[in-house]
């Protein structure tokens, strides 16, 4: 398979970038498709750690990157985070990066309007305040300033008002003070350039690398379970993170995600509010977040942790269509003396296999545990299936065994190569 897509299949935080930079050794084109800079990937390599939060991870092995149409852009945010690489000694060009010049971009009202909604707690959904859902809202609302607006002066102008006629009055709502239009003409203006350094038909140039028989990664933010479709609506993010988001956030047709390799955090975490049926409160769960360092990249929230959530998980293959999965976190068990996996959950006492879409439904559930025996040697570290501790072992089987997909990989420590390859996600 030529293509491979990558997703979170719980919650987020799974450990996609890592995953996605080990790949992109493999691939040509790395495709960020949907979400903004609320993710959070970070790559360690050696002794170096790399925060992305809005550029594709295969910037930092040099490989051709693309911002996607799906992506909401802040272009203020672009350039710190081009800069700050820059300073780790990652070289950034337009010819290795390409923004997609019909990217709706995220401007200063829509962060304000989203910190004043989690502050006003209406409807509070505990986001990361970075603007996403306002600035998908102006998206679908077909008021959005694009990329490729930034070139011409008289469209922005009449940009700008049509999109403060619909912001002024819901600043004056929530007591935020009247935005200067003239003021942000300007600062667009002043930023235009830097940011149309990098902008260009997306959809063209990946047309162009995949006729040429070059491999493309998509790589997902966010997890399955933050879709807005799918998702714990309202508890969600604002934009599709599914795998068949790949193709329409980044002008491919339905072929061009090819291999769907969903990230599967060996417990459960959740940042933000909403449903979590097999959250922790006790000891264990304290462990789970210590051990796991479980902190927000972007907010540096804490995460909230559970056991793995096996129904949740099953739920996502199908959705994503997974055809295998990259454990992380494994060594996070270590030393457990018993695992607890959910397998399903009761429901005002009748069995239901999987996530129920109303919120009260969501909240009543109670998971219904199998126990495992643990493991007490370490994990971390291991590169190879035989280096792994025999319960260690039983306990990936039965995660396959219920989620219906097979592992591809297990990740085993946050370093790059600390990794045990099953099978090649570019050649299955
Ligand atoms: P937003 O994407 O900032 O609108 O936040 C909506 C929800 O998605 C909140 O619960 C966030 O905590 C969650 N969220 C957004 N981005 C990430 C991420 O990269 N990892 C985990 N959760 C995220």
């Amino acid at each position: 398979m030529a293509n491979v897509t990558v997703i979170g299949a719980q919650w987020g935080d799974e450990g996609k970038g890592k995953l996605v930079d080990w790949l992109s050794n493999r691939a040509d084109v790395v495709v960020r498709y949907q979400g903004g800079h609320n993710a959070g990937h970070t790559l360690v390599v050696g002794d170096q750690t790399y925060k992305l939060s809005l550029l594709p991870s295969g910037v930092v092995q040099g490989k051709l990157s693309v911002i996607g149409n799906g992506v909401v852009v802040d272009p203020w945010h672009l350039m710190s985070e081009i800069e700050t690489l820059r300073g780790q000694g990652i070289a950034i060009t337009p010819e290795l990066l390409v923004v997609a010049d019909n990217a709706c971009l995220i401007l200063p009202i829509h962060r304000d309007l989203d910190q004043a909604r989690e502050k006003a707690a209406i409807n509070k959904i505990g986001t990361t305040g970075r603007g996403i859902g306002p600035a998908y809202e102006d998206k679908v609302g077909r008021r959005a300033i694009r990329v490729a607006d930034l070139a011409d002066r008289e469209a922005l102008e009449a940009k700008i008002d049509r999109l403060l006629a619909h912001h002024t009055p819901l600043r004056r709502g929530l007591g935020l003070p009247e935005v200067d239009a003239a003021a942000l003409l300007a600062d667009l203006l002043a930023m235009a350039p830097r940011v149309l350094e990098y902008a260009r038909p997306a959809w063209l140039l990946l047309d162009q690398q995949i006729k040429a028989g070059r491999r493309v990664l998509f790589e997902g933010a966010q997890g399955a379970l933050l879709d807005v479709d799918h998702g714990t609506y309202p508890y969600v993010t604002s934009s599709n993170t599914v795998a068949g988001q790949a193709a329409a956030g980044s002008g491919l047709g339905p072929k061009g995600p090819g291999y769907v390799l969903g990230i599967v955090k060996a417990y459960t975490t959740r940042v933000g509010e909403g449903p979590f049926p097999t959250e922790l409160f006790d000891d264990v769960g304290r462990h789970l977040g210590e051990v796991g360092r479980e902190v927000g990249t972007v907010t540096g929230r804490s995460r909230r942790c559970g056991w793995f959530d096996a129904a949740l998980v099953r739920q996502s293959v199908a959705l994503n269509g997974i055809a295998g999965i990259a454990l992380t976190k494994l060594d996070v068990l270590d030393g457990l003396p018993t695992l607890k996996i959910c397998t399903g959950y009761t429901l005002d006492g009748a069995a239901i296999g999987y996530l129920p879409a109303g919120l009260r439904a969501q909240a009543a559930l109670a998971p219904v545990y199998e126990e495992m025996e643990g493991w007490t040697q370490t994990t971390q570290g291991a590169r190879s299936w035989k280096d792994l501790p025999a319960n260690a072992v039983k306990y990936v089987r039965r995660i396959e065994e219920l989620i219906g997909a097979p592992a591809a990989l297990v990740s085993t420590s946050p370093q790059r190569d600390d990794t045990i390859l099953m099978r090649d996600p570019f050649h299955d």
